[in-house]
């Protein structure tokens, strides 16, 4: 994309963030980001509550609240029925509902493959703002939810995955990281930034190019879903997960610990998937307490920022 410059853009897109910021008025900025994608579960409903939840990810990663979405649908009038439509819609607006936004309007359009997703507008103070430019050596890394949604979405359609396991995956890619933002905002964040589609290595790496940094990660600390492990290990590892990690390879230093499965699974392309925060180490432990506090159970400290080794992870 060609650079945008303008007095009141205060994030644009050439750091990687997945969402604009413009400055309204000095106590004031817009927060724009849109998202959309192929079904990831059966159910519509599911698949519409989880769409809006990834689609306002990004508002909360830079420490703002939603206000208004729109609902982006492309769908295959002559092959599907109206109502699983009217499902989705339904779902997209009450996780929408529940984040305390609302949804204003929206379009379609007649695809031969369905899509659903949300153009979400948020606020946030411009004093305020979260990047992923912040992480700043010294810090600890927090990941807010656990990862395996990748792996669990290929083993469910392969019809290998247990109906617990995929229950386990649809309620984190269901929830919203509303509680995860609120809690942030209590402390001095550096900076943050949400795991979706580039998996948690390629999210990372994008802040540790961004902040120039380099980051340790411990993988035996990273919380995955239960049961992602054997799935992973028996294979069902989808394309564009490997594909992540190829594309982190080479900025890559891996332990003799840290097994290829779970290498697998940190690159592991996740849907909706939680916060990785930055904070100075002596607020790590209050951040991790006050994140279970309000329910978001899986956080852990799941890596280190360091001076060294700009803009490339180490993962022992
Ligand atoms: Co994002
Ligand atoms: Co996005
Ligand atoms: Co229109």
């Amino acid at each position: 994309m060609p650079r945008e410059i303008h007095p009141d853009l205060l994030v644009g897109s050439e750091t990687g963030d997945d969402a604009g910021v413009f400055r309204l008025t000095e106590e004031l900025a817009l927060i724009q980001t849109v998202d959309f994608f192929t079904p990831i579960v059966n159910d519509p409903y599911l698949y519409g509550q989880i769409a809006a939840a990834n689609a306002m990810s990004d508002v909360y990663a830079m420490g703002g609240r939603p206000l208004t979405a729109m609902n982006v649908v492309c769908f295959p009038v002559n092959e599907m029925d109206i109502s699983y439509l009217k499902e989705i819609l339904r779902g997209g607006g009450d996780k929408v509902r529940e984040a305390g936004a609302v949804v204003v309007g929206g379009h379609s359009v007649e695809d031969q493959e369905l899509k659903y997703g949300l153009a979400v507008a948020g606020i946030v103070h411009p004093d305020r703002i979260l990047t992923n430019t912040g992480a700043k050596p010294g810090d600890l890394l927090v990941l807010t939810k656990p990862l395996g949604t990748g792996v669990i979405a290929t083993a469910v359609k392969g019809g290998f995955a247990s109906g617990e396991v995929e229950a386990g995956a649809i309620e984190v890619m269901a929830e919203l990281n509303e509680a995860a933002a609120r809690v942030m905002a209590e402390f001095p964040v550096s900076g943050c930034t949400d795991v979706t589609g580039f998996g948690f290595l390629g999210h990372a790496l994008e802040m540790a190019r961004a902040s120039r940094v380099g980051l340790r990660i411990f993988a035996s600390k990273v919380p995955l879903i239960p049961g992602v492990l054997e799935l992973a290990s028996q294979g069902m590892v989808p394309v564009g997960s490997h594909r992540n990690l190829e594309f982190c390879r080479s900025i890559l230093k891996v332990g003799e610990r840290v097994s290829p499965v779970l290498l697998d699974l940190l690159a592991d392309a996740q849907t909706s998937g939680g916060l990785i925060i930055s904070i100075p180490e002596d607020q790590a432990d209050s951040l991790l307490e006050r994140l279970r506090a309000e329910g978001v159970q899986h956080s852990q400290i799941v890596g280190r920022v360091r001076s060294e080794g700009a803009g490339s992870i180490q993962v022992v």
